[in-house]
């Protein structure tokens, strides 16, 4: 026969308490400074403390060393009062429960009147002061309000608001609060320890969360569980039946189905709920529990194991993966319907049926029109298929692999007419390369592969912090086939970026793995050093957005472009001249599906920096990231762009550039016999 856990720890100290120090420390602080008021009211959920302050505070008033904030636990009082002490004469603890009338007032006031029989005070405690009647209380207003020097009320109580206001007003209140699971949890595994007992992983959350805050609850079910097991262990299996919890098993299986839309297995879990005799209610409450720990998990990564404290570091890893599985909407709807269905199941009659229904509602998201399920629809879809780049183009315009290219052409459109017939300038412009006609489902372009790299970024966190890191400052280049081209900042990165470290476990990996999750595509990889041409894109921008108009001047002047380029004589830096050459090189080897392809040395950095030289097209020139940076013309076009139309079409070479109003822009020429032209667009 052994005491209960929660009275062989009951605190004799405030230092003792847990989870209270809004209470304990201004307590403490009047004791030291010897500002004691008359009357206390502790009030405070069950199980929390109040009982304990109360003694304790008595501990502290009558200690023949005090008053002070410490008892000595020396001196006769303290030893009384000590929690296995036989109770002093001068504190009164009075169950208000059975004490609650005129009668017992009266009697209270008897015998506030002598005088402590040995120490400083005489103490009286009234627990559970709700109950006393309003009669009662009332008998008792004078002398709480004015009571004699030798004597001091603390009143104790769940419900404040039950102790008539006459009584509140005469007293100091300190509310007490429900312990937060983190000191909690910190405190039984502490008892653990001090009672020997080994407890296996993830009981003990289980038990804090079953407590509800309340200490005296949750030390009594960890008291249960102790008395329960064989042994000094405290198995996951015991504590879970007998807690009434869902397995963490079981919940990660339905969690997952719910998760893949895999109705069968959903189903199946939701009947295994049922079969083990498991209160469906329970169950919700638990689905929503994980829910919300998924939405944590999703929000914090990797700071996820100091919100949720006491959970094992692989099961944090585990909801990682349920939490990129479902999609920030899809999480948050789903939470929402398991928690109307919480409340719909209240006095349901028939739990189960309820709980079906939800199951199917989380399957569905179609059934639910709302906005988020809307949102959580195209999560989805975009998940599956990658995302569609802009809206549809105008009808002369049609879809082209670079979205933003094609925005750029739009944008220039209306001025492109009036010099050049659309269908001159345009067809020009677009590529002819049929995949990219349409973004049918499977067919990613780079600019979504651009548009949707933070994304992708974020879902490598989630798998690894460390491949995050590598792939961080890497830039999509050029992609072809199923072989994306990345820019690296450094030679390291591309190594680390290659390394496997383990069977499927290297930083490219992950990388596919994100892109799969995110676009749907699975890539082959090129990775590649660009160093210094790490500031081409900005430029390659700039250009980009002077071609369309150049080119139509072009088109104007010359209508069919030469197609053998000249060798360009200019101190200016060229860009290499888009050409037949430059088309995908189709017959390329596919590099095979797991491996990062070395970067072809031919394929040179952004052409930025290119010496000004025979700019005639050779392969290399044509690579595929110097196409992407000069921004220039698809494959298959001839179109002459930026300068190569000066160099060329023109045969004239720069002098200057004079920055103005962009629509007005004044070009100095100089053709080969050497007569400055001066030309301003119209
Ligand atoms: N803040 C705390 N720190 C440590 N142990 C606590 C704390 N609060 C309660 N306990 C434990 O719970 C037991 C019960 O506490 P106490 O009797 O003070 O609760 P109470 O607030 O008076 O509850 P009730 O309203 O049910 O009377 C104590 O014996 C102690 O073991
Ligand atoms: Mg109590
Ligand atoms: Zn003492």
């Amino acid at each position: 026969m052994v005491t209960a856990l929660y009275r062989r720890y009951r605190p004799e100290t405030f230092a003792e308490l847990i989870g209270q120090s809004q209470v304990t420390d201004p307590l403490r602080t009047a004791l030291r400074t010897d500002r004691v008021g008359h009357a206390y009211l502790f009030s405070g959920p069950r199980g929390c403390g109040k009982t304990t302050s109360a003694r304790i505070l008595a501990r502290c008033l009558n200690c023949a060393e005090g008053p002070t904030d410490t008892p000595c636990g020396a001196c006769a009082s303290c030893i009384e009062l000590a929690r296995d002490g036989g109770g002093s004469l001068d504190v009164v603890e009075i169950d208000a429960a059975s004490h609650n009338g005129v009668d017992d007032a009266r009697d209270l006031r008897e015998r506030a009147a002598f005088a402590p029989a040995r120490d400083r005070y005489k103490i009286f405690i009234l627990d559970e002061a709700h109950m006393v009647t309003t009669q009662g209380f009332n008998a008792l207003l004078k002398l709480v309000e004015e009571p004699p020097e030798h004597v001091k009320f603390i009143f104790a109580t769940t419900e404040p608001e039950k102790v008539i206001g006459t009584i509140r007003s005469r007293t100091h209140h300190y509310p007490f609060r429900l312990v937060p699971p983190a000191q909690m949890l910190d405190y039984v595994q502490q008892l653990c320890t001090a009672e020997g007992i080994e407890v296996e992983g993830g009981v003990l959350p289980l038990v804090v969360r079953a407590g509800g805050g309340s200490v005296r609850d949750t030390l009594s079910l960890l008291d249960q569980l102790i008395a329960g097991s064989e042994g000094n262990t405290v198995l996951y299996e015991r504590a879970v039946a007998l807690l009434g919890y869902t397995h963490g098993a079981l919940l990660d299986e339905i969690v997952d189905a719910l998760a893949a839309a895999d109705a069968p297995g959903v189903f199946t879990g939701v009947d295994r709920v049922v079969q083990t005799g498991q209160d469906p209610r329970r169950f919700v409450e638990d689905l929503l529990e994980r829910l919300r720990d998924l939405i944590v998990v999703a929000a914090t990564r990797d700071g996820a194991s100091a919100v949720l404290r006491g959970v094992p570091a692989d099961e944090i890893e585990r909801m990682a993966h349920q939490a990129s599985a479902y999609g920030a909407v899809e999480l948050s709807r789903a939470a929402d319907v398991v928690n109307a269905a919480l409340t719909e199941m209240t006095g349901a009659t028939s739990p189960r049926l309820h709980l079906e229904l939800m199951a199917a509602r989380l399957l569905v998201p179609s059934s639910d029109d709302s906005e988020r399920g809307a949102l959580a629809r195209v999560e989805r879809l975009e998940r599956r298929i990658g995302i569609e780049g802009e809206a549809p183009a105008p009808a002369s315009a049609a879809p082209a692999p670079r979205p933003v290219e094609a925005v750029e052409q739009r944008r220039e459109a209306p001025r492109l007419e009036t010099p050049a017939p659309p269908p001159a300038a345009v067809p020009a412009a677009v590529p002819s390369a049929p995949a990219a006609a349409s973004a049918a489902p499977g067919t990613v372009t780079l600019q979504q592969i651009r548009d949707a790299w933070p994304e992708v970024l974020e879902v490598v966190q989630g798998i690894k912090r460390g491949s995050w890191m590598v792939v961080y400052t890497s830039t999509a280049r050029a992609f072809e086939g199923d072989v994306l081209t990345l820019g690296f900042a450094s030679e390291n990165d591309v190594q680390s970026f290659r390394q496997a470290q383990g069977a499927g476990e290297s930083v490219s990996e992950h990388l596919r793995r994100a892109i799969l999750q995110v676009l749907g595509v699975r890539v082959k990889f090129i990775a590649r050093v660009e160093g210094a041409a790490a500031a081409a894109p900005a430029q390659a921008v700039e250009e980009r957005r002077e071609a369309p108009r150049l080119d139509t001047t072009a088109e104007r002047k010359s209508g069919e472009a030469p197609a053998v380029p000249k060798p360009a004589t200019t101190g200016w830096n060229v860009t290499p001249i888009p050409d037949a050459a430059s088309a995908p090189a189709d017959d390329e080897a596919p590099p095979a599906d797991d491996e990062v392809l070395p970067p072809d040395d031919a394929d040179a950095p952004p052409s930025d920096e290119e010496p000004p030289a025979p700019a005639a097209p050779t392969p290399a020139a044509a690579s595929a990231p110097a196409r992407s940076a000069s921004g220039g013309a698809p494959a298959s076009g001839r179109a002459r762009y930026g300068e190569a139309v000066v160099r060329e079409v023109l045969k004239a070479s720069f002098i200057e550039e004079v920055q103005l109003n962009p629509r007005d822009r004044p070009v100095r020429l100089v053709d080969e016999s050497g007569a400055a032209t001066s030309g301003s667009e119209a």
